[in-house]
């Protein structure tokens, strides 16, 4: 593992050989941050990246190690429209991937409601609850290979609130492949804006593979833009990078 840290930026990148080691030391993070309070608020990516991490902490909670049984969840985002009992729903990953295997109630699962009539009401609902909780504990990030954090795409401007957006072509190319058509990936999603993301006390986001490496490197080393939103993370009071190298590739 390396650990870069780039002169006027505030935060640190650790570069591992491998997405398995990567994704391992930020499990680590989270399993020691979930042990300092057990009423945790943790918030959710979806997307292939974060996979490992959440067999990690399923292996963890398995073995006694934490639990979830007073955590809460906020996840980032969910397409729109979408069933939520659709097996490509960000709520189905999340139980597939997680939920389903560790003590976490129900009732403290958080996510915007795919299947809500008004889009726009259901963002309020949602940004009320983050409001109210103050921000996560700790937020675990990927990315998109346009740099999108949640689905928060590249734009002229940061939006800061909960908001429903239109997925860029790359999005809905990239995420095609968790369809049996490009035509049925939705084209909008709920997304949690930029704020909420600001407002989470610890931000950790892990990247792998080379069609990350433009996205990491714009994120980083890129003056801030809303062309590439997780460059917002700059001004994080609290983010980590978790790459491996080929998703480092382009900032060493
Ligand atoms: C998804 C999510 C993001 C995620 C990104 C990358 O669709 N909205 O939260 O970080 O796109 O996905 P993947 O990890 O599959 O590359």
């Amino acid at each position: 593992m390396k650990r870069l840290v780039f002169p006027g930026k505030n935060f640190p990148v650790y570069v591992f050989d491998t997405y398995e080691e990567a994704s391992l030391a930020a499990a680590e993070v989270v399993v020691s941050e979930m042990k300092k309070k057990p009423e945790f608020l943790l918030g959710l990516a979806t997307g292939s990246t974060p996979v490992r991490l959440y067999r990690a902490l399923i292996e963890k909670c398995r073995a006694g190690e934490i639990s979830f049984s007073r955590v809460k969840t906020y996840n980032l985002d969910e397409y729109y429209p979408i069933d939520p009992k659709n097996e490509q729903s960000f709520l189905a990953f999340m139980k597939a991937n997680l939920f389903d295997h560790v003590d976490l109630p129900k009732e403290n699962i958080h996510i915007p409601n795919g299947a809500a009539t008004d889009p726009a009401a259901e963002a309020v609902r949602y940004e009320e609850e983050l409001l109210a909780i103050g921000g996560v504990d700790l937020q675990v990030l990927g990315i998109g290979s346009d740099g999108h954090i949640g689905f928060n795409e590249p734009a002229d401007e940061f939006i800061l609130p909960t908001h429903l957006v239109t997925l860029t072509e790359q999005t809905i190319n990239d995420n095609s492949r968790f369809f049996r058509a490009k035509s049925d990936v939705p084209t909008h999603a709920l997304t949690m804006g930029v704020g909420a993301i600001m407002r989470a006390k610890k931000c950790i986001l892990i990247a792998n593979g080379k069609n990350k490496a433009e996205a990491i490197r714009g994120a980083i080393l890129g003056d801030p833009t809303p062309k590439n939103q997780a460059s917002a993370l700059q001004f994080h009071r609290d983010v980590a990078f978790y790459l491996d190298k080929d998703a480092a590739s382009e900032i060493l």
